[in-house]
């Protein structure tokens, strides 16, 4: 049976999976990438997951191994580094690549952005495999995204096209992991969804439907459920965030036509409570010629694989 394997890396977890020729995840390990502050430590580890993931899969089958694909923050798939990641405790440059290919036998390893790799999954296995030209966003710890036009990932000049939770939205606005100041992702991320209803509590006070949750412990799809279940504070929190992520779709859009948005991630999930005014601002923000023309639709992405199967199947042939 042919597979790849696919890696997901996130600020929090990395996912190692399984992955067949179908997108489906047979096997998968975890283990934290925050615990790594070091890029060939974690290499180390890395390569030690990814045999394990390996030896379990032949437990059931007999694999025939195509490759390693990995979809990272800052990952740079013509350099086959990650590259100062905001959200990582690695910083610098870590050649992820070739310091696999000292670690493994495997007939070939590729890097590429985490977003750019659920793009390829979203393209492949999910809702736009009939769109030539579409834009994935996806909302986690960062805001990633990745851009297809004419049926192909664009990389740009220097392998980083498309890094959409950087540009400016607020004139002076919050501090990202960069240093710089009002980035999409600061307000639009899972994160950012956070930093907003812990600022509306602070600012306005009283009781909210998730008092009994330590700060710490409260989500991005808690506040959208809080939002759900009619939480004035949470529901003020959706709208903003939808209102900001439709404006900056809006000036995304005149960059490529795309004919589509597809949204990825755990706010997502609440459905319209953050579709609904990411549409309307959109709509209200575009240019006359792009106006009702370009849609914006739910990933439909298993949560947990997205960037393990996209990346699975950079190597899949
Ligand atoms: C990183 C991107 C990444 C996104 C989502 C951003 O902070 O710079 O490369 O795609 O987070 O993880
Ligand atoms: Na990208």
């Amino acid at each position: 049976m042919k597979l790849s394997i696919g890696v997901d890396i996130g600020g929090t977890n990395t996912c190692v999976g399984a992955v067949t020729t179908d997108g489906l995840v047979l096997t998968r390990i975890q283990f934290r990438t925050d615990d790594y502050e070091n890029g060939i430590v974690y290499a180390d580890r890395l390569a030690e997951a990814v045999r394990e993931v390996m030896q379990a899969s032949a437990e059931n089958t007999s694999p025939e191994w195509s490759g390693l694909g990995i979809g990272a923050p800052n990952g740079n798939y013509l350099t086959g580094s990650i590259e100062e990641p905001p959200n990582l405790r690695f910083k610098g440059i870590t050649p992820l690549v070739s310091l696999l290919k000292e670690r493994l036998d495997l007939p070939q390893i590729r890097l590429t952005n985490d977003a750019n790799a659920a793009a390829i999954g979203e393209k492949i296995f999910g809702a736009a495999k009939d769109y030539s030209d579409f834009i994935m966003i996806t909302l986690g710890t960062g805001l990633g995204s990745g851009i297809f036009v004419n049926n192909q990932l664009v990389y740009g000049h220097d392998g980083f096209a498309g890094e959409l939770g950087h540009i400016s939205v607020i004139p002076d606005g919050r501090y990202c992991g960069f240093g710089r100041r009002g980035s999409l992702e600061n307000y639009c991320s899972a994160t950012g969804i956070r930093r907003t209803y812990f600022e509306m509590i602070a600012q306005r006070g009283g009781h909210t439907s998730l008092d009994h949750k330590p700060l710490g412990e409260i989500t991005a799809k808690d506040i959208a459920d809080a939002a759900d279940q009619g939480d004035p504070i949470a529901q003020a929190t959706m709208d903003f965030t939808g209102r900001l992520l439709g404006e900056a779709l809006a000036s995304t859009a005149l960059i490529t036509s795309p004919a589509a948005f597809f949204l990825f991630g755990g706010p997502v999930q609440a459905g319209e409570i953050l579709l609904g005014p990411t549409r309307r601002s959109f709509e209200k923000h575009l240019i006359p010629p792009f106006k009702n023309k370009i849609k914006i639709i739910e990933s439909a992405l298993p949560m947990g694989d997205a960037a393990i199967i996209g990346a699975a199947a950079l190597v899949a042939s």
